[in-house]
Formats: structure tokens, C-alpha cells, sequence
């Protein structure tokens, strides 16, 4: 199988480790990638955000699986291009990357297929904002207002805040931006970001995972795409993935198979754990970075063989997923002023370790890798279980060196001390 990943960040570093254990993977290339994965792969430099780009690229160079990893290419519909080319995709169609692409689409879709969600209100002009405010937040007795942007803000498009100000002026700068607004009730309870292999209406999940959104240790700070994740979770019983993906996940694929928006790729399902079971954050169309590299680090079954399964039909006859036992921790090295405008250019050392996957990284012409974006690198480590693959984690982090980069301390750090309880 010759497979070219799509994609530039840590999760396409750990797709591409992971396809290159499976046999029957001979070749593997990627666009447009990074210093990291120039190494393992064939790099090619393509506009992923053109459908026609993506596939001539897959053509050329003899593509039979091209896997996209980031939720823009599949929005604007480059899996649709690559299929009308007659070759297998790993991600969903335009119209199914809704699910992440529209908040209002996901709210819709839920509620048809009667999934527990937030209660939430859609906002598109200012002169409804205020009044739209006193129905959410501390203002209806949640503890936060949550106010999202309606379309792909890359994980910073949230503010949850008990700060009506805050809230208010989030909002109004979505909305001067021309973005309508989501207003969301606040769900209590540990997050869970479970990711199912999804082929219309067959389901199979891998690990349950948790990442860490704010850019600060105790969750501090503004949001940003990820600093940190672990899988799997010893605090979250069988039983409640299993409800999850009875009570959630399979009857959103059967309902988007209803709509005739049927989903091929991976259903990303955020939740909260709330006192009154699961219930829906987001849907993403697509793998979540960092939990990704955490996930897939525990993964034996072969991967190419899985994604090939889910873009071609097969899935339902893939029989179960095989796991390393253990756990594996996922610290996101990011640069100076990252989640703002990030310091970039600056010589990374130690980068080229195994467990050290890039992201926003570039060699130069004298051969260094240098920063290139906020999250610059993640580093994966595993153990026997979440305190030794923490202590391998953060070993292996502080043998990197990138002047001014910054990176949470407690990522897994409240679930390996048991600080975590249903
Ligand atoms: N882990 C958050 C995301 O991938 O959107």
C-alpha cells in the first residue's frame, strides 16, 4: 500500500509512525509535513487545501490510501476530489465534515438522533447579543458563559468565563468578524475526547483520551489547540465508552446516514462526563491533536490496514482493535508568546530523539530545524501505566532545547494521583 498523508502538524508525525509499523504499508509520503516528517516520509510541498492539488499529487506519485489529517482540506471538500479521482480516502465528505465544520449542523444532527448536548442559541447579529447573554452564564445559574464561534477557529474560537465582559466582548468580535456566535450551557464533568474509525453506520473506537486545552498548568490561561494529552483513562469504567459509543456515536453516524451525509473517516466525540452521564461538547471530522499521538503510540493493530478498511467498505469485517497495555503521555513544546502570536526561527536541539514528533518546525539551509509555528513539537512518552509514562514524558521533554518555549507540568498529572472521580 503506497499512502500519502495530508497534513503538517504532530498528528500527521504520529500517523505516519504508526502507518510505518503496519506490513503492508510499503511506502508513505506527506504534504506538506515538516522537518520531522521529512525524515520518515516523502515530503511533498502541495496547497492541501485544493482538492485538484491533493489529487494530482496522489496520482503522480501512485497514492492507493491518501489520509487527510487536518479539518480545513476536509471542509472544503478535498476527500471528495481524491474519491471522484477513484482513489480510496481516509476522511469524510465535505458535506459530513459539517459535523465540525457548522456548530448549528452538529446541533441539529444531535438533537434528530437525541443525543445529549449542551443547550445552546445561535447569535448573527449584535443587536441580539445581550439579551441573548441573560439567558446563559451565571445570568441562568451556570458557573461560565460559553461562547464559541460558529465555524473552524482551530480550538481558539471558545471563551468559557464567569466574566460577563469577557464574554460579551469575545462575541462581539466573532460577530464584527462576520462569524455568528454559539451561546452554550455549561457542562460539568471531566472531558473525554473518544475517537471512532467511522464507516456509515459501523463504529469502531480507539482509546479514550483527554487533552488539555488552556496554555497553563490547573488550566490556566487562554485556550489553545492542545498542550498535552494521555490515553487511556483509569478513571472512566468500560461501561461508560460503551455508552457512548451506543448511546452517541452510532446513533449520529445512523443519522447522518439518514440525511444522506454519510460519514467515512474519524468521528472525534469531545464530552463531558457530567453527574448526569455523557454529554456532547463538539464533534470533530477528523483526528484531535495532541491525543492523537498518545493514542496511537498504544495502538498494535496495523493502522494502514484499519484506515484502507474504513475508505473502501471493509470496516465492519475489521474485527477488534489490538492495544499495548499500559499508557502514553503526549507534552506539546510550544514557543514563546504561543497561543499569541508565536516567536518563530529559532534552532531547536535534541528534536531528532524517538517519542519526539514535530509540528511547527522547518529545517534551514545550514541543516538546523528551527521553530516554524506556536505548537513546535510533541513529545510521547509510555509506561506500565500513567505516572511511568509521565516521568518518561517529561524526561525525554527536558532533553530538548528551544530558547523562550514554554509547556504545561501536569498534563495526566490530577488522573495518575486519582484526583479524578465520576
Ligand atoms: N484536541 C482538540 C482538537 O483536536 O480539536
Amino acid at each position: 500500500m503506497h499512502v500519502l498523508v495530508i497534513g503538517s502538524g504532530a498528528r500527521e508525525h504520529a500517523l505516519l509512525l504508526a502507518l510505518r509499523r503496519d506490513p503492508e504499508v510499503e511506502t508513505l509520503a506527506v504534504a506538506p509535513g515538516n522537518a520531522g516528517t521529512a525524515v520518515i516520509a516523502d515530503q511533498y510541498d502541495v496547497d492541501v487545501t485544493s482538492g485538484e492539488a491533493v489529487t494530482k499529487l496522489a496520482q503522480r506519485i501512485g497514492a492507493d490510501l491518501v489520509v487527510v489529517g487536518p479539518e480545513v482540506p476536509l471542509v472544503l471538500g478535498v476527500a471528495d476530489a481524491v474519491r471522484a479521482a477513484g482513489i480510496d480516502c481516509f476522511g469524510p465528505t465535505k458535506d459530513a465534515s459539517r459535523i465540525e465544520g457548522s456548530k448549528s449542523f452538529a446541533k441539529d444532527v444531535m438533537t434528530a438522533a437525541g443525543v445529549r448536548t449542551a443547550t445552546s442559541e445561535i447569535v448573527d447579529t449584535p443587536a441580539r447579543l445581550d439579551e441573548a447573554l441573560d439567558r446563559f452564564g451565571p445570568a441562568a445559574g451556570d458557573p461560565a458563559w460559553v461562547v464559541k464561534d460558529d465555524g473552524l477557529a482551530a480550538g481558539k474560537g471558545v471563551v468559557v468565563t464567569a466574566d460577563r465582559d469577557a464574554a460579551r466582548a469575545h462575541a462581539a468580535g466573532l460577530l464584527d468578524a462576520g462569524h455568528p456566535v454559539l451561546l452554550e450551557s455549561f457542562l460539568d464533568g471531566p472531558e473525554v475526547s473518544l475517537f471512532c474509525v467511522v464507516d456509515g453506520e459501523t463504529v469502531v473506537p480507539l482509546l479514550p483520551a483527554q487533552d488539555f486545552k488552556r496554555v497553563g498548568d490547573n488550566d490556566s490561561g487562554p485556550n489553545t489547540g492542545g498542550m498535552g494529552a494521555y490515553a487511556p483513562l483509569p478513571w472512566l469504567p468500560d461501561e461508560v465508552t460503551t455508552q457512548i459509543v451506543d448511546d452517541i456515536v452510532k446513533p449520529v453516524a445512523a443519522e447522518l446516514v439518514r440525511r444522506g451525509s454519510s460519514f467515512s473517516g474519524l468521528l472525534y466525540a469531545g464530552l463531558a462526563i457530567t453527574s448526569r452521564g455523557p454529554a456532547v461538547v463538539e464533534f470533530n471530522c477528523r483526528f484531535g491533536d495532541p491525543e492523537t499521538q498518545s493514542v496511537l503510540a498504544l495502538l498494535d493493530s496495523p493502522l494502514g490496514q484499519l484506515l484502507r478498511a474504513a475508505a473502501t467498505g471493509q470496516l465492519a469485517g475489521f474485527g477488534e482493535l489490538r492495544w499495548q497495555e499500559g499508557a502514553a503521555v503526549t507534552v506539546v513544546l510550544a514557543a514563546e508568546n504561543y497561543p499569541g502570536r508565536p516567536r518563530v526561527g529559532d534552532a531547536i536541539t535534541g528534536s531528532e530523539a524517538d517519542g519526539v514528533l514535530h509540528a511547527g518546525t522547518a529545517r534551514r539551509d545550514d541543516g538546523a530545524v528551527v521553530s516554524s509555528g506556536g505548537r513546535v513539537l510533541s513529545v510521547v512518552g509510555t509506561g506500565e501505566d500513567l505516572s511511568a509514562a509521565r516521568a518518561a514524558a517529561y524526561r525525554l521533554i527536558e532533553s530538548v532545547r528551544l530558547p523562550g518555549s514554554h509547556f504545561r507540568t501536569d498534563i495526566g498529572l490530577a488522573a495518575a494521583e486519582g484526583r479524578i472521580a465520576l
